[in-house]
């Protein structure tokens, strides 16, 4: 089980104050790991900080922002190397018809789940090069980039995007010994889909997923360890679907 362990990593992790990130963050504590966890709100980000304990700081940064995204990285860098990033925020403001979303819609999403994901990989790598010790990362996606979801074609475009993108950069990171994979979650049990849930739409949504339950941030952050640990280190380019089967429909 040595090979599971975090023990001795150091990972931060975009979006940990809540949701799924908290609960990568949690588990990645609990395999050894010293976390850093960064997201927009202060109050609730020191909140989910001082829960998880001495081994865990938070960092207030919108990943939206490239150059908040540039500094987080050499602030939490500065706190020690890092061994692990996993770019988790996102965010799914709206469910829309694809000619029903605007442009500045567009970008918003865009900003935030792709382009927030591919220069916070940038400034990590260079830095994980640079210090010649390799590094992982870690792209939260969704079973929405790989099959078409009604009213989430901008959400789905960013994550399949982020697809294709953990694949290209684990082509091009391999021989410096930087892995780049991906997981694809189906439904979650979150603040991100609470309203959905509750809404008209959820009855049939639920009735989608054949182990007929949403999925807990539980369920999502073993995987997060087992590819931050010495156990993942031949896997790179990886696509990991934690769905619950849905994509199977
Ligand atoms: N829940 C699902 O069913 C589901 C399914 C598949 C994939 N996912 C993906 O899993 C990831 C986490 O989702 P979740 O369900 O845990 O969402 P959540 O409960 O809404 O939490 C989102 C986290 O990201 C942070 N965040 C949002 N926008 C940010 C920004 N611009 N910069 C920095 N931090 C930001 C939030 O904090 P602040 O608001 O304070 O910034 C929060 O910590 C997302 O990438 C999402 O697309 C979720």
């Amino acid at each position: 089980m040595e090979r599971f362990s975090l023990e001795g990593k150091t990972a931060l992790i975009t979006g940990g104050s809540r949701g799924i990130g908290y609960g990568i963050a949690r588990a990645f504590i609990e395999a050894g790991a010293r976390v850093v966890i960064a997201a927009r709100s202060e109050g609730p980000l020191q909140e989910a900080a001082a829960s998880l304990g001495v081994n865990c700081i938070g960092l207030r940064c919108d990943v939206g922002d490239p150059e908040d995204v540039a500094a987080l990285i050499e602030r939490a860098w500065a706190l020690g190397p890092l061994d692990v990033l996993v770019n988790n925020a996102g965010i799914s403001p709206y469910y829309k018809r694809v000619e029903a979303v605007s442009v500045a819609e567009f970008d918003q999403v865009m900003q935030v789940n792709l382009r927030g994901a591919y220069f916070a990989s940038v400034e990590a790598a260079k830095r994980m090069f640079a210090a010649g010790r390799g590094g992982c990362i870690i792209n939260v996606s969704s079973v929405a980039g790989i099959v078409p979801l009604e009213r989430q074609g901008v959400y789905a475009a960013a994550k399949a995007g982020l697809h294709q993108l953990t694949k290209v950069m684990a082509l091009e990171w391999a021989d410096r010994g930087v892995r780049v994979n991906a997981i694809a979650p189906g439904w979650v049990e979150t603040d991100l889909v609470d309203e959905l849930f509750a809404s008209r739409h959820g009855e049939r949504l639920r009735a989608d997923i054949p182990m007929g339950r949403l999925a807990t941030p539980d369920d999502v952050a073993g995987a997060a360890v087992w590819l931050a640990s010495e156990a993942a280190s031949y896997v790179t380019g990886s696509i990991v679907v934690i769905d619950g089967g849905r994509q199977l429909r």
